[in-house]
């Protein structure tokens, strides 16, 4: 399990929020829900490329902060109406500690 890389600890993501993490892929957004549970997708929105992270996360879906097209998180999908796919991360916690993996899912 070598290719998990630790990113920080789960303390340092505002609930309901994202933390941006620079890799070679491109930004990518950390996302906490109010339940603690973490995702991680591309941190650009599939409409325009909106920072996915500077939006709201409600229960496992993020509004984007740009023109409020709703991406649910687990999925990596747009919520219809609206089409598209944003590139997910295999994200995981152990105890308060947030481990990355770089091949997307
Ligand atoms: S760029 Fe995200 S909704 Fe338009």
């Amino acid at each position: 399990m070598s290719d998990w890389i630790e990113v920080g600890l789960l303390a340092d993501i505002p609930r309901q929020g994202a933390r941006v993490l620079q890799s070679p892929r491109g930004p990518i957004a950390v996302f906490r829900t109010v339940e603690d549970e973490v995702f991680a997708v591309l941190d650009r929105c599939p409409h325009k490329g909106g920072p996915l992270s500077q939006g709201i996360v409600h229960d496992r879906k993020v509004a984007c902060p740009l023109h409020n097209w709703v991406i649910d998180l687990a999925a990596g999908e747009a919520v219809a109406p609206d089409h598209g796919c944003v590139n997910r991360f295999p994200v995981r916690l152990d105890a308060d500690r947030v481990f990355l993996q770089l091949a997307e899912v």
